[in-house]
């Protein structure tokens, strides 16, 4: 059901997040994200504590924000409940709405820290950062985001989830898998329902394997969560939420954006990272984000091999020129390397699917 979602003390305007991905959703992208409508929260990557209090530069390059970058949940993960409690004070002085511990990490080098998921095998610890945290907030809420369990033989997200409502958490959002499955096998949606039926009144977020309106609505109608978060299929179609809300509020789907459309967000987002990360920065994000954008806009294997050879904002703006000019059918294009491929034919990348793009946790 479309509706708005009160955490804690904090309405958000719709029931859809986006979701934290490490290495993905920073400010340039959730501003992208934000502006085609619709997002209800969206987190900042999960953060290092003691990175964090201490303001090193990657995690402050990790943490910045905006007024336009609202409401923002901060994300955190480890394992020692000073520091998370110091860093949850350190976020809310700075004006985040949400600080959100992460429960649910796969990633062997936070699990071996007895972070991320691997918190799920030990609930007391669990228990106890989340009530140090959340004696350190004064205002702002306290939320959790977590995985079923370690695997199949220790499910333990419906026992938990009540302890951590006792405990002062104002929402839970549930990846609908265990660490083992990483991110294999089904979105256990009868597994969601049952952390939805276990807690008292504070709302479930379902999460897992949205890629339309439909699969949101099912999450929502499957499970009873009270809203749905959306990762990977937000990098590459950021309209995502519009779209859901529309389906949700409407019964119908607005049309995609045209292929300018599409050209003009990518555009936004390089201008974002512009203006926070340099030109360097951009360029090199670029190279490895047009892939994400590319898988909604096919045929578009020469964008891909177009971005991989840029140095500047001027070859990112020929390169989207050119990708453009030979959508239409005008130019034939030679690599930016002067290799000397011709890249005008593309028929055999008409209607063909890239590749998942390699995944960090
Ligand atoms: C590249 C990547 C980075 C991620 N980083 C985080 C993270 O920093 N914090 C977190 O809680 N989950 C993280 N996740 C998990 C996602 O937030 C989400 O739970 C998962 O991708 C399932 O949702 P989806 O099917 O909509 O992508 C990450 C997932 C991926 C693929």
């Amino acid at each position: 059901m479309a509706a708005t979602l009160t955490i804690g003390t904090l309405r958000l305007a719709t029931n859809l997040l986006l979701a934290p991905l490490s290495g993905y959703t920073d400010v340039s992208f959730r501003l992208v994200a934000r502006a085609c409508g619709s997002v209800g929260l969206a987190y900042t990557d999960l953060l290092c504590p003691e990175g964090v209090v201490r303001e090193n530069r990657r995690s402050m390059e990790l943490a910045a924000t905006c007024p336009q970058d609202s409401p923002l949940a901060l994300q955190l993960y480890g394992s020692d409940p000073d520091a998370l409690a110091d860093a949850a004070r350190w976020a809310e002085d700075h004006g985040v709405h949400i600080v959100d511990l992460n429960m649910g990490c796969p990633a062997e080098k936070i699990t071996a820290l007895n972070a991320g998921s691997k918190l799920l095998c030990d609930p007391d610890r669990a228990l106890r950062i989340v009530e140090r945290m959340k004696k350190s907030l004064r205002r702002i809420p306290l939320t959790v985001k977590m995985r079923l369990g370690w695997d199949d033989r220790s499910i333990v997200a419906a026992q938990l989830a009540p302890r951590l409502e006792d405990a002062g958490v104002a929402m839970i959002a549930v990846h609908g898998r265990t660490t083992q499955m990483q991110y294999s096998g089904r979105c256990r949606l009868e597994r969601i329902a049952e952390v939805v039926g276990a807690v008292r009144s504070i709302p479930i977020v379902g999460n897992g394997d949205i890629r339309s309106p439909q699969d949101a609505k099912r999450m929502l109608d499957c499970t009873g969560c009270a809203g749905v978060m959306i990762g990977r299929y937000a990098l590459s179609s950021p309209w995502i939420f519009r779209d859901v809300w529309s389906y949700l509020t409407t019964g119908s789907i607005p049309p995609a954006p045209t292929l300018d459309q599409k050209c003009q967000l990518m555009r936004e987002h390089f201008r974002n990272l512009l203006h926070y990360r340099g030109e360097r920065m951009a360029v090199l994000e670029f190279r490895r984000r047009a892939t994400w954008y590319g898988k909604q806009m096919n045929p578009c294997r020469m964008l891909r091999e177009q971005m991989r050879f840029i140095n500047s904002l001027a070859d990112f703006e020929r390169a989207i020129e050119q990708f453009l000019e030979w959508r239409a059918g005008r130019v034939v294009v030679k690599r930016p390397s002067a290799i000397g491929r011709d890249m005008s034919d593309q028929e055999g990348d008409l209607g063909s699917r890239i590749s998942e793009p390699g995944r960090s946790q």
